[in-house]
Protein backbone atom coordinates (compact mmCIF):
# COMPACT_ATOMS: atom_id res chain seq x y z
CA UNK A 1 0.00 0.00 0.00
CA UNK A 2 1.03 3.69 -0.80
CA UNK A 3 1.18 6.14 1.99
CA UNK A 4 1.19 9.74 1.19
CA UNK A 5 1.88 12.25 4.09
CA UNK A 6 1.07 15.98 4.10
CA UNK A 7 3.33 17.29 6.73
CA UNK A 8 3.14 20.99 7.95
CA UNK A 9 6.63 21.56 6.26
CA UNK A 10 6.32 19.24 3.07
CA UNK A 11 4.89 15.76 2.11
CA UNK A 12 6.57 12.47 2.10
CA UNK A 13 5.72 9.01 0.54
CA UNK A 14 6.67 5.34 1.82
CA UNK A 15 5.23 2.11 0.84
CA UNK A 16 3.09 0.28 4.07
CA UNK A 17 3.85 -3.74 3.84
CA UNK A 18 0.13 -5.76 3.95
CA UNK A 19 -1.05 -5.85 7.45
CA UNK A 20 1.87 -2.94 8.88
CA UNK A 21 1.00 -0.20 11.43
CA UNK A 22 1.48 2.99 9.36
CA UNK A 23 3.80 5.07 11.86
CA UNK A 24 5.97 1.72 11.89
CA UNK A 25 5.75 1.64 7.79
CA UNK A 26 7.16 5.48 8.08
CA UNK A 27 9.82 5.55 10.30
CA UNK A 28 10.72 2.17 8.97
CA UNK A 29 11.15 4.34 5.30
CA UNK A 30 13.11 6.61 7.37
CA UNK A 31 10.31 9.26 7.66
CA UNK A 32 10.35 10.51 11.49
CA UNK A 33 6.86 10.89 12.11
CA UNK A 34 5.53 11.97 15.35
CA UNK A 35 5.12 9.23 17.93
CA UNK A 36 6.02 9.04 22.10
CA UNK A 37 4.27 5.60 23.27
CA UNK A 38 4.28 3.96 19.81
CA UNK A 39 1.23 1.79 21.42
CA UNK A 40 -2.22 3.28 21.31
CA UNK A 41 -1.68 5.33 24.69
CA UNK A 42 -0.06 8.89 24.07
CA UNK A 43 -2.52 10.39 21.11
CA UNK A 44 1.22 11.56 19.69
CA UNK A 45 0.59 9.79 16.43
CA UNK A 46 -2.59 11.80 16.18
CA UNK A 47 -3.49 12.04 11.90
CA UNK A 48 -6.48 13.10 9.81
CA UNK A 49 -7.72 10.43 7.30
CA UNK A 50 -7.64 12.23 3.98
CA UNK A 51 -8.62 9.44 1.95
CA UNK A 52 -8.37 5.91 1.48
CA UNK A 53 -9.31 3.24 4.02
CA UNK A 54 -7.58 1.77 7.10
CA UNK A 55 -8.71 -0.59 9.85
CA UNK A 56 -8.39 0.42 13.85
CA UNK A 57 -6.07 -2.28 15.32
CA UNK A 58 -7.24 -1.37 18.81
CA UNK A 59 -10.51 0.68 18.63
CA UNK A 60 -10.66 0.78 22.45
CA UNK A 61 -6.80 2.58 22.81
CA UNK A 62 -6.65 5.13 25.35
CA UNK A 63 -4.88 7.99 23.29
CA UNK A 64 -8.19 7.81 20.86
CA UNK A 65 -9.53 10.45 23.71
CA UNK A 66 -6.97 13.08 21.73
CA UNK A 67 -8.70 12.27 18.41
CA UNK A 68 -11.06 15.15 18.17
CA UNK A 69 -12.32 15.33 14.71
CA UNK A 70 -14.19 12.82 12.45
CA UNK A 71 -11.07 10.93 10.20
CA UNK A 72 -8.52 11.26 12.74
CA UNK A 73 -6.59 8.24 13.52
CA UNK A 74 -3.90 7.04 15.99
CA UNK A 75 -0.86 5.82 13.11
CA UNK A 76 0.47 3.79 15.53
CA UNK A 77 -2.66 1.79 15.32
CA UNK A 78 -4.03 2.40 12.01
CA UNK A 79 -3.45 -0.77 9.16
CA UNK A 80 -3.81 0.19 5.31
CA UNK A 81 -6.16 -1.19 3.29
CA UNK A 82 -5.94 0.57 0.21
CA UNK A 83 -3.22 3.41 -0.58
CA UNK A 84 -4.14 6.36 1.72
CA UNK A 85 -3.49 10.20 2.20
CA UNK A 86 -3.29 11.45 5.74
CA UNK A 87 -2.47 14.70 6.86
CA UNK A 88 -0.28 15.78 9.91
CA UNK A 89 -0.27 18.62 11.77
CA UNK A 90 3.44 18.40 12.79
CA UNK A 91 6.85 19.36 11.14
CA UNK A 92 8.48 15.95 9.98
CA UNK A 93 11.94 15.18 8.27
CA UNK A 94 13.52 12.49 6.98
CA UNK A 95 16.13 10.86 9.67
CA UNK A 96 19.44 12.05 10.07
CA UNK A 97 21.86 9.84 7.99
CA UNK A 98 23.80 7.49 10.31
CA UNK A 99 20.42 7.71 12.96
CA UNK A 100 19.90 3.79 14.47
CA UNK A 101 16.46 2.95 11.80
CA UNK A 102 13.86 1.08 12.86
CA UNK A 103 12.63 -2.17 11.46
CA UNK A 104 11.16 -4.83 12.21
CA UNK A 105 12.24 -8.42 13.60
CA UNK A 106 12.01 -11.85 14.97
CA UNK A 107 13.47 -13.22 17.90
CA UNK A 108 13.64 -15.81 20.64
CA UNK A 109 13.54 -15.57 24.22
CA UNK A 110 16.11 -16.39 26.47
CA UNK A 111 17.41 -15.69 30.13
CA UNK A 112 14.11 -15.07 31.63
CA UNK A 113 14.55 -15.18 36.01
CA UNK A 114 12.36 -13.14 38.25
CA UNK A 115 14.10 -10.44 40.45
CA UNK A 116 11.62 -9.82 43.11
CA UNK A 117 7.79 -10.47 43.48
CA UNK A 118 6.77 -8.62 40.27
CA UNK A 119 10.01 -7.57 38.41
CA UNK A 120 11.28 -10.33 35.76
CA UNK A 121 14.15 -9.47 33.48
CA UNK A 122 14.26 -11.37 30.15
CA UNK A 123 16.56 -11.19 26.92
CA UNK A 124 15.80 -11.51 23.14
CA UNK A 125 18.03 -13.14 21.30
CA UNK A 126 17.15 -11.51 17.76
CA UNK A 127 17.57 -13.10 14.12
CA UNK A 128 19.56 -10.30 12.99
CA UNK A 129 21.69 -7.43 14.89
CA UNK A 130 20.32 -4.26 15.49
CA UNK A 131 22.47 -0.86 16.35
CA UNK A 132 20.68 1.49 19.08
CA UNK A 133 21.18 4.55 21.17
CA UNK A 134 21.48 4.36 24.86
CA UNK A 135 17.89 4.62 26.35
CA UNK A 136 15.41 3.69 23.24
CA UNK A 137 12.72 1.27 23.62
CA UNK A 138 11.44 -1.72 21.04
CA UNK A 139 7.95 -2.36 20.61
CA UNK A 140 7.32 -6.46 21.19
CA UNK A 141 4.18 -8.30 19.67
CA UNK A 142 4.08 -11.92 21.90
CA UNK A 143 2.27 -15.00 21.06
CA UNK A 144 -1.79 -15.12 21.84
CA UNK A 145 -1.80 -11.04 22.73
CA UNK A 146 -3.31 -8.38 21.08
CA UNK A 147 -1.07 -5.25 20.15
CA UNK A 148 2.11 -4.52 20.94
CA UNK A 149 4.10 -3.04 23.97
CA UNK A 150 7.00 -0.96 24.83
CA UNK A 151 9.74 -2.38 26.49
CA UNK A 152 12.95 -0.19 26.99
CA UNK A 153 16.50 -2.31 26.73
CA UNK A 154 18.67 -2.33 29.61
CA UNK A 155 21.96 -2.89 27.88
CA UNK A 156 24.22 -0.95 25.05
CA UNK A 157 25.56 -2.66 22.74
CA UNK A 158 26.30 -1.81 18.45
CA UNK A 159 25.52 -4.41 16.29
CA UNK A 160 23.43 -5.99 19.14
CA UNK A 161 22.50 -9.56 18.94
CA UNK A 162 20.82 -9.54 21.86
CA UNK A 163 18.54 -6.95 24.09
CA UNK A 164 18.35 -7.08 27.93
CA UNK A 165 14.72 -6.22 29.52
CA UNK A 166 13.08 -5.38 32.86
CA UNK A 167 9.86 -5.86 33.14
CA UNK A 168 7.12 -4.66 36.06
CA UNK A 169 3.97 -6.93 36.28
CA UNK A 170 0.80 -5.24 35.58
CA UNK A 171 -1.35 -7.43 37.01
CA UNK A 172 -3.89 -8.72 34.57
CA UNK A 173 -2.34 -7.22 31.75
CA UNK A 174 -1.95 -9.48 28.43
CA UNK A 175 1.60 -9.16 28.20
CA UNK A 176 2.53 -9.46 32.00
CA UNK A 177 0.44 -13.04 32.29
CA UNK A 178 2.31 -14.10 29.67
CA UNK A 179 5.46 -13.00 30.52
CA UNK A 180 5.23 -14.03 34.43
CA UNK A 181 2.87 -16.99 34.32
CA UNK A 182 3.81 -19.21 31.37
CA UNK A 183 7.03 -20.81 30.18
CA UNK A 184 8.41 -17.86 27.80
CA UNK A 185 12.12 -19.64 27.37
CA UNK A 186 12.60 -20.57 23.80
CA UNK A 187 9.72 -18.18 22.15
CA UNK A 188 9.18 -16.75 19.18
CA UNK A 189 8.38 -12.87 19.50
CA UNK A 190 7.75 -9.92 16.80
CA UNK A 191 9.68 -7.00 17.53
CA UNK A 192 10.21 -3.70 16.09
CA UNK A 193 12.41 -0.75 16.76
CA UNK A 194 14.69 0.97 17.88
CA UNK A 195 12.55 4.29 19.24
CA UNK A 196 12.77 6.65 21.93
CA UNK A 197 14.27 10.03 22.13
CA UNK A 198 15.71 9.67 25.40
CA UNK A 199 18.78 9.09 24.62
CA UNK A 200 21.78 9.81 25.43
CA UNK A 201 25.05 10.27 23.22
CA UNK A 202 28.47 11.01 25.08
CA UNK A 203 28.90 14.47 23.15
CA UNK A 204 26.07 15.87 25.27
CA UNK A 205 28.67 17.74 27.20
CA UNK A 206 26.53 17.83 30.58
CA UNK A 207 25.86 16.47 33.73
CA UNK A 208 23.34 13.70 33.93
CA UNK A 209 20.19 13.25 36.22
CA UNK A 210 18.23 10.32 35.85
CA UNK A 211 14.90 9.61 37.76
CA UNK A 212 13.42 6.09 37.42
CA UNK A 213 10.58 4.54 38.99
CA UNK A 214 10.32 0.78 39.44
CA UNK A 215 11.44 -0.46 36.09
CA UNK A 216 12.21 3.10 34.42
CA UNK A 217 15.67 1.89 35.50
CA UNK A 218 16.25 -0.10 32.44
CA UNK A 219 16.46 2.52 30.33
CA UNK A 220 18.87 4.47 32.71
CA UNK A 221 20.95 1.55 32.80
CA UNK A 222 21.44 1.50 29.50
CA UNK A 223 22.65 5.10 29.42
CA UNK A 224 24.89 4.27 32.24
CA UNK A 225 26.22 1.24 30.48
CA UNK A 226 27.12 3.70 27.45
CA UNK A 227 28.16 6.83 29.83
CA UNK A 228 30.94 4.06 31.37
CA UNK A 229 32.27 2.47 27.99
CA UNK A 230 32.59 6.24 27.34
CA UNK A 231 34.50 6.88 30.62
CA UNK A 232 31.61 10.11 30.58
CA UNK A 233 32.01 10.44 34.11
CA UNK A 234 35.76 11.29 34.20
CA UNK A 235 34.16 14.93 33.09
CA UNK A 236 30.72 15.06 33.80
CA UNK A 237 28.87 14.21 37.09
CA UNK A 238 25.66 11.87 37.35
CA UNK A 239 23.08 11.49 39.58
CA UNK A 240 20.57 8.64 39.90
CA UNK A 241 17.29 8.12 41.98
CA UNK A 242 16.25 5.01 41.60
CA UNK A 243 12.32 5.09 43.36
CA UNK A 244 11.16 1.48 44.63
CA UNK A 245 8.35 0.65 47.28
CA UNK A 246 10.14 -1.00 49.76
CA UNK A 247 13.51 -2.40 50.27
CA UNK A 248 12.84 -6.00 48.88
CA UNK A 249 11.68 -4.18 45.94
CA UNK A 250 14.89 -3.23 44.99
CA UNK A 251 16.46 -4.50 42.02
CA UNK A 252 19.87 -4.65 40.27
CA UNK A 253 21.40 -3.29 43.42
CA UNK A 254 25.00 -4.59 42.81
CA UNK A 255 25.30 -3.82 39.29
CA UNK A 256 24.24 0.22 40.40
CA UNK A 257 27.07 -0.37 43.03
CA UNK A 258 29.73 -1.20 41.02
CA UNK A 259 29.32 1.74 38.85
CA UNK A 260 28.77 3.81 41.85
CA UNK A 261 32.36 2.65 42.97
CA UNK A 262 33.72 2.96 39.77
CA UNK A 263 33.25 6.50 39.99
CA UNK A 264 33.32 7.74 43.04
CA UNK A 265 32.77 11.49 43.82
CA UNK A 266 31.29 11.53 40.10
CA UNK A 267 28.53 9.10 40.26
CA UNK A 268 25.41 9.10 43.17
CA UNK A 269 23.21 6.77 43.31
CA UNK A 270 20.40 6.77 45.71
CA UNK A 271 17.68 4.20 46.20
CA UNK A 272 14.44 5.89 47.36
CA UNK A 273 11.87 4.29 49.02
CA UNK A 274 7.96 5.62 49.02
CA UNK A 275 6.47 2.72 51.13
CA UNK A 276 9.20 1.92 54.18
CA UNK A 277 11.58 3.96 55.90
CA UNK A 278 15.22 3.38 54.95
CA UNK A 279 16.07 -0.28 57.02
CA UNK A 280 19.54 -0.17 58.52
CA UNK A 281 20.63 -3.32 56.75
CA UNK A 282 20.25 -1.65 53.33
CA UNK A 283 23.35 0.66 54.05
CA UNK A 284 25.48 -1.91 55.37
CA UNK A 285 24.92 -4.02 52.52
CA UNK A 286 25.60 -1.68 50.02
CA UNK A 287 27.93 0.81 51.56
CA UNK A 288 28.54 2.63 47.97
CA UNK A 289 24.68 3.45 47.10
CA UNK A 290 22.71 5.83 49.05
CA UNK A 291 19.67 5.52 50.43
CA UNK A 292 16.14 7.73 51.21
CA UNK A 293 12.72 7.70 52.40
CA UNK A 294 10.07 9.37 49.88
CA UNK A 295 8.35 9.99 46.17
CA UNK A 296 11.05 9.58 44.27
CA UNK A 297 10.75 12.95 42.53
CA UNK A 298 10.61 14.82 45.69
CA UNK A 299 13.66 13.59 47.21
CA UNK A 300 15.43 14.47 43.91
CA UNK A 301 14.45 17.91 43.88
CA UNK A 302 15.58 17.99 47.67
CA UNK A 303 19.50 16.21 47.12
CA UNK A 304 19.84 18.19 43.51
CA UNK A 305 19.13 21.97 44.95
CA UNK A 306 21.37 24.27 43.54
CA UNK A 307 23.01 21.55 41.23
CA UNK A 308 21.25 22.59 37.89
CA UNK A 309 23.46 24.68 35.73
CA UNK A 310 24.32 21.98 33.33
CA UNK A 311 22.35 19.19 33.49
CA UNK A 312 19.85 17.14 31.32
CA UNK A 313 17.91 14.96 33.01
CA UNK A 314 16.34 11.42 31.68
CA UNK A 315 12.71 10.24 33.47
CA UNK A 316 11.18 7.10 33.38
CA UNK A 317 8.34 4.70 34.81
CA UNK A 318 4.64 4.87 35.57
CA UNK A 319 2.87 8.18 34.15
CA UNK A 320 2.45 9.63 37.40
CA UNK A 321 5.69 9.93 38.45
CA UNK A 322 7.34 10.99 35.00
CA UNK A 323 4.75 13.64 35.14
CA UNK A 324 5.58 14.68 38.81
CA UNK A 325 9.55 14.99 37.82
CA UNK A 326 8.68 16.74 34.88
CA UNK A 327 6.93 19.77 36.69
CA UNK A 328 9.50 19.95 39.42
CA UNK A 329 12.62 19.90 36.55
CA UNK A 330 10.51 22.60 34.71
CA UNK A 331 9.00 24.86 37.48
CA UNK A 332 11.62 24.48 40.61
CA UNK A 333 15.02 23.60 37.94
CA UNK A 334 13.91 25.48 35.61
CA UNK A 335 15.26 23.02 32.95
CA UNK A 336 14.44 23.78 29.50
CA UNK A 337 11.76 20.99 27.69
CA UNK A 338 14.92 19.63 25.92
CA UNK A 339 17.00 19.16 28.63
CA UNK A 340 13.96 16.75 29.82
CA UNK A 341 13.80 13.33 28.30
CA UNK A 342 11.20 11.12 28.78
CA UNK A 343 9.53 7.68 28.70
CA UNK A 344 6.02 7.77 30.30
CA UNK A 345 5.34 3.26 30.87
CA UNK A 346 1.96 3.74 29.91
C1 LIG B 1 8.15 3.83 25.65
C2 LIG B 1 7.75 2.74 26.63
C3 LIG B 1 8.74 2.00 27.23
C4 LIG B 1 8.38 1.02 28.17
N1 LIG B 1 9.37 0.32 28.79
C5 LIG B 1 9.04 -0.56 29.75
C6 LIG B 1 10.05 -1.29 30.45
O1 LIG B 1 11.25 -1.18 30.15
N2 LIG B 1 9.65 -2.12 31.45
C7 LIG B 1 8.33 -2.26 31.79
O2 LIG B 1 8.03 -2.98 32.73
N3 LIG B 1 7.36 -1.61 31.13
C8 LIG B 1 7.68 -0.79 30.11
N4 LIG B 1 6.68 -0.13 29.45
C9 LIG B 1 5.27 -0.48 29.76
C10 LIG B 1 4.89 -1.74 28.96
O3 LIG B 1 4.93 -1.47 27.56
C11 LIG B 1 3.48 -2.26 29.25
O4 LIG B 1 2.55 -1.25 29.15
C12 LIG B 1 3.35 -2.87 30.61
O5 LIG B 1 4.35 -3.86 30.75
C13 LIG B 1 1.98 -3.51 30.81
O6 LIG B 1 1.71 -4.37 29.72
P1 LIG B 1 0.62 -5.52 29.85
O7 LIG B 1 0.48 -6.18 28.51
O8 LIG B 1 0.94 -6.37 30.99
O9 LIG B 1 -0.72 -4.71 30.20
P2 LIG B 1 -1.96 -4.37 29.25
O10 LIG B 1 -2.86 -3.51 30.06
O11 LIG B 1 -2.54 -5.59 28.64
O12 LIG B 1 -1.34 -3.51 28.06
C14 LIG B 1 -0.61 -2.34 28.30
C15 LIG B 1 -0.37 -1.59 27.02
O13 LIG B 1 -0.33 -2.44 25.88
C16 LIG B 1 -1.00 -1.85 24.77
N5 LIG B 1 -2.21 -2.65 24.44
C17 LIG B 1 -3.02 -3.29 25.30
N6 LIG B 1 -4.00 -3.95 24.65
C18 LIG B 1 -3.82 -3.72 23.35
C19 LIG B 1 -4.50 -4.14 22.17
N7 LIG B 1 -5.57 -4.91 22.21
N8 LIG B 1 -4.01 -3.72 20.99
C20 LIG B 1 -2.95 -2.93 20.93
N9 LIG B 1 -2.23 -2.51 22.02
C21 LIG B 1 -2.68 -2.90 23.21
C22 LIG B 1 -1.31 -0.47 25.23
O14 LIG B 1 -0.24 0.39 24.94
C23 LIG B 1 -1.51 -0.63 26.71
O15 LIG B 1 -1.37 0.55 27.43
C24 LIG B 1 7.01 0.80 28.49
C25 LIG B 1 6.02 1.54 27.84
C26 LIG B 1 6.38 2.50 26.91
C27 LIG B 1 5.30 3.28 26.24
S1 LIG C 1 2.43 7.00 19.49
FE1 LIG C 1 0.45 6.44 18.88
S2 LIG C 1 -0.71 6.78 20.68
FE2 LIG C 1 1.34 7.10 21.35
Amino acid sequence: MRIQVSARNRAFQFDAATGARMLYAGLAAGIHLPYECGTGTCGTCKAKLISGEVEDAWPQAGGRKYLKQAGDVLMCQCIAKSDCTVEVANFVHSMESGACMPSFGRATVTDAHTLTRDVTRFSLRLDSPCDFDAGQFVVVQVPGVPGYRGYSMVNFDRAAHRLDFVVKKKPGGGASEWLFNGNVEGQQVDWFGPLGAATFFPNLGKDILCIAGGSGIAGMLSILSRARQERYFHQFSGDVFFGVRTYADAFYLEELEQLALEFPGKLRIMIVLSDEAVPAAAQTAHPALLFDHGLVHEVAARHMQGKYQNVRAYLAGPPPAVDGAIRMLLLQAKLTADNIRYDKFS
